[in-house]
């Protein structure tokens, strides 16, 4: 090596070293300085990497308008596939500096530019659009993701323009399919209808779209469809062109509103409507023939008047011309208030005065109503996010019950509502794992968490505690309240405070209003916790507690409480039937002299007014015993109805949160002989359902009988009586509902009459199959314990009649009849045949094993015809049938012998190789261990009680 620098080899590795790093650094650093300098020549300034794993909008752009086409096909494609193709343009604003745009799309293709992209961007008013970097697909939140070489400009409006095709899948959600067959010549043809369901998050899978609740815009709609077909959206159609072989069908803009209301519908539908002089033009629509038999008639003629009712209620006009509700075979939810095209099942609006019961008439008018509530509380003004679902779901479910009573003024449905709504929301919400009415915003992110959010919490207990606070304000205080909030906030989003603003506002004007805390010190205490307390009322001491209910004593709430579990409870409440002052409890304990008392009866939560459970010390609850049981003219009783109705309920749900005695509980149903009301009998029977069910394999099971028979008998007579020996219909809507309680609890317990009338009704049927003199509401619980009351003729003649059977509806009735003989030869026999097809359709082989399981001599069959043939079932059916099969086999079993027996049948199936079958046998296993230590607490007192009650 000649002359030169010498150096050490490992000084100079240090070198290259330092060198390489000292140009990295440089490199990087000159990197950065370009990044810097191109960020803020070119580029967004603000980090928006990963911006689209999150599943809600940044919040940078605000939608103006969309103007969709969209043409389902009707008739599948090359593949096999019903597809829908479309384009879409929406004007957004610039609300944030972003060189991001992030809207949702799901399950779209999209048609690509001769760039590569999936969309172009254009500005509008003069605005310049930055070109297009990379779009992209992000499936998992559901994104389309166009990147910009530049920032949007704050201010500035944009358009964004794609074309994209969808499959009209059938599967309920977004744009999709639904199949109808019709009878044609003798033969069945299919003819399918294209719909939609966009709640809560499937706009997106119908075209892209800024898919939050609180991203309102106008949507300007346009359908292509087949000639032939009529096509419906939200907005009145305005013009059909017709082209070729295909019409296309323009819709005016609609009004400004949230994407999960959008709807359009393709179909050969027909329809009638409401006279031409009415302000806003109602249609109902459904399938040709469904219309031709009146079958539409009923809804047509509640909807406008529901609809005058809640324009009248809210003080705020209906600002659409028109309102269609639309009938379809295939749909998810019972119905959806999309606004100007309400779509609903077929059994929620349409009403056959023959074959439906008042039952299904009750349920068109409470859906009609709850959907045409929406129209404000819902569509006019909107909750700002999911976590406020119940503001719009609780508030339709409360209203309903006011537009039904205003249509059906005879049918006491507001009392019913306590029945419906309190009672289901007092079981769930007295569960530890149950959830405050509003979450925080954050707890709701994904669609499946927000699809969670449509439960009994949201409907039932949002409508149980709206309709507490519109008692304790007054209605028509509460509803000016109401009004001045729909003016405010109309065509915008709220929260739930905006609500409790406009209410405190009401409020502090009116000087008869008096509350001891603000609305949202009240209320708050009612949606940010769950649950719900009871009160304990010391009628010694005029002690008064409030404790966190809860139906298993020794669990603890999932959850913490910003308020420690304590509400602010209005007590309003009675002595000796008359009506006190409300007290109002503002803390965990208080004393309330006028409630002290040694000889007079106390009532408090009258007529379930709060959303609360009362307890009371012994005397006071023997003095109110006393009370109902003396009280003979019971019709005009000084405690009213509903009251003791929630006497019963909270009598039984108390001794089972082991506060009270099962006796005690027990007791408040031994002046059901004199009760003649349906709703005390129907809060009892659902209670002494239980006890039946329990004690119906065991020795208690003759005096419960008994018992039974001694309450119930005094209310078949007298129905009797009222319908001449049952010849004449009730008019009454709950004497109705009480007619087939009663006939089934006392041909259940065994009453005489009872047996002999539905023995002589189904001969009568039976000599004249064609002509049936029963009503159809009660032919399933006439004709159950006609059969029960008969021999193999009568099964027979129901057996013949199955096999024949085409009607979906009439074939299930039979097959629930058939499972009632008491016969065990009938009934392996009826077991033996869903092991053939030919005999049982398999579709129905879960219920027929079901329904024997449930009757008293079916349920050990059953069980041991699961035990021999359980691998067939399997193999058959499907898991989730499996499953209530198993349960409803042995979810009466309770003793140490039918433990082993299923852990042996735990054993078997798992030898076999079925690990998760084996898992749903554990869930009978517990509930077994459940009903044995229901049974180790109370047989005893049950057994004892009865024999002092039947003494
Ligand atoms: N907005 C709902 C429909 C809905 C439910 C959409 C669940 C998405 C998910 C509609 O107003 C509704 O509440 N329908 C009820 C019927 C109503 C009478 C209680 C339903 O579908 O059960
Ligand atoms: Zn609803």
């Amino acid at each position: 090596m000649g002359k030169g620098l010498y150096i050490s080899k490992s000084v100079g590795i240090t070198l290259i070293v330092l060198a390489v790093a000292a140009v990295a650094t440089i490199i990087a650093l000159s990197v950065v300085f370009h990044n810097e300098k191109s960020r803020t020549v070119e580029k967004p300034q603000i980090n928006e990497t990963d911006q689209w794993k999150s599943y809600r909008l940044p919040g940078t752009l605000s939608p103006q308008y969309y103007n969709i086409t969209l043409w389902p096909r009707l008739v599948p494609d090359a593949n096999g596939m019903y597809i829908f193709t479309g384009h879409s343009g929406v004007a957004f604003t610039c609300v944030k500096e972003t060189g991001l745009i992030l809207i949702h799309s799901n399950k779209l293709n999209y048609t690509l530019t001769p760039e590569g992209h999936h969309a172009k961007l254009t500005g509008l008013e003069g605005a310049k659009a930055p070109a297009i970097n990379k779009t992209w697909l992000e499936v998992e939140t559901q994104y389309l993701v166009i990147q910009l070489s530049e920032t949007l400009q704050v201010g500035k409006i944009y358009w964004l323009y794609m074309e994209f095709q969808g499959e009209l899948a059938n599967d309920l959600r977004g744009f999709y399919r639904n199949i109808f067959w019709l009878l044609l010549l003798l033969k069945f043809v299919t003819t399918i209808v294209a719909t939609t369901q966009m709640e809560p998050t499937d706009a997106r899978k119908a075209f892209p779209c800024f898919d939050e609740p609180a991203m309102k815009a106008v949507f300007h709609m346009t359908l292509i469809h087949p000639s032939g077909t009529v096509a419906l959206s939200n907005g009145t159609k305005t013009i059909t062109l017709r082209n070729q072989n295909v019409l296309q069908t323009k819709f005016k803009p609609t009004l400004k509103m949230s994407t999960y209301l959008v709807a359009f519908v393709v179909s050969e539908y027909s329809s009638i409507r409401t006279a031409a002089e009415t302000d806003v033009l109602v249609r109902i629509w459904a399938r040709r023939t469904a219309i031709e038999a009146g079958h539409g008639d009923y809804a047509l003629s509640i909807t406008g008047r529901i609809l005058d009712f809640f324009q009248s209620y809210y003080n705020s006009k209906y600002p659409l011309p028109k309102s269609d509700q639309i009938a379809l075979r295939d749909f998810d939810a019972g119905a959806m208030e999309n606004w100007g095209l309400i779509t609903y099942r077929e059994t929620s609006l349409l009403y056959d005065p023959i074959t439906s019961s008042n039952k299904d008439k009750e349920w068109v008018s409470t859906t009609i109503a709850h959907e045409l509530a929406h129209m404000w509380f819902g569509n006019l003004v909107t909750m700002k996010w999911w976590n406020d679902l119940w503001l719009n779901e609780g508030f339709a479910t409360y209203v309903s019950y006011l537009g039904v009573d205003d249509v059906q003024p005879t049918w006491n449905i507001k009392d019913l509502m306590v029945m419906t709504e309190t009672h289901k929301a007092f079981a769930f919400d007295s569960n530890k794992f149950s959830r405050p009415l509003s979450l925080p915003e954050e707890e709701v992110k994904t669609p499946a968490q927000i699809n969670a959010l449509f439960n009994t919490i949201t409907y039932s207990k949002g409508g149980a505690v709206l309709r507490m606070l519109s008692e304790f304000l007054s209605e028509p205080v509460f509803a000016r309240g109401l009004s001045a909030y729909l003016k405010q906030f109309a065509y915008g989003n709220t929260v739930y405070t905006d609500l409790w603003g406009k209410l405190q506002e009401v409020v502090d004007a009116d000087p008869e209003v008096n509350l001891p805390a603000t609305i949202s010190e009240i209320m708050n205490r009612w949606i940010l916790q769950m649950g719900f307390p009871v009160v304990t009322i010391d009628t010694r001491t005029g002690n008064i507690t409030q404790n966190h209910f809860l139906s298993d004593a020794d669990s603890k709430p999932s959850r913490s409480s910003p308020y420690n579990y304590e509400w602010f409870v209005p007590i309003s409440w009675m002595k000796n039937g008359t009506v006190m002052d409300r007290y109002w409890l503002l803390e965990k304990n208080a004393t309330h002299d006028p409630m002290k008392t040694n000889s007079e009866w106390v009532l408090a939560n009258v007529n379930v007014s709060g959303f609360y459970r009362v307890n009371y010390d012994p005397q006071n609850w023997q003095r109110l015993l006393s009370q109902l049981s003396t009280d003979h003219s019971v019709r005009s009783s000084v405690i009213p109805v509903l009251s003791r109705a929630q006497i019963v309920d909270d009598a039984f749900n108390l001794a089972k949160a082991n506060m009270i005695n099962m006796s005690l509980a027990l007791r408040t149903t031994s002046y059901l002989s004199e009760e003649r009301e349906y709703l005390p009998w129907q809060s009892a029977i659902k209670h002494l359902n239980t006890f039946i069910n329990r004690f119906r394999h065991t020795e208690v099971n003759t005096k419960m009988q008994k018992f039974l028979r001694s309450k119930v008998q005094p209310l078949f007579h007298y129905l009797k009586n009222i319908t001449a020996d049952w010849t004449e219909i009730l008019s009454s809507h709950t004497d109705q509902y009480n007619q087939l309680n009663a006939i089934s609890l006392a041909c259940t317990a065994g009453v005489e009459d009872c047996l002999d009338l539905t023995k002589m009704w189904y001969r009568q049927w039976m000599k004249n199959p064609d002509k049936n003199p029963i009503k159809h509401s009660m032919r399933s619980t006439v004709y159950c314990n006609g059969i029960a009351a008969g021999g193999s003729e009568e099964w027979e003649f129901a057996w013949n009649l199955y096999k024949k059977s085409v009607d979906d509806a009439e074939a299930e009735l039979l097959i629930y009849i058939l499972s009632c003989t008491r016969k065990p030869e009938l009934l392996n026999r009826y077991l033996n045949y869903t092991l053939d097809p030919n005999m049982v359709q398999k579709k129905h082989v879960n219920y027929v094993i079901r329904h024997v399981a449930n009757n008293v001599v079916g349920q050990p069959l059953a069980w041991d015809f699961i035990r021999a043939n359980w691998s067939n079932i399997l193999k058959e059916q499907k898991h989730a049938s499996f499953f209530t099969i198993l349960y409803f086999t042995t979810k009466s079993f309770s003793t140490e012998v039918e433990l082993k027996k299923l852990e042996l049948f735990k054993e078997e199936i798992n030898k076999a190789g079925f690990g998760t079958e084996a898992l749903v046998v554990d869930e009978s296993i517990t509930i077994t261990k459940e009903n044995m230590e229901w049974m180790q607490k109370n047989k005893g007192e049950v057994m004892q009680w009865l024999k002092e009650e039947l003494a």
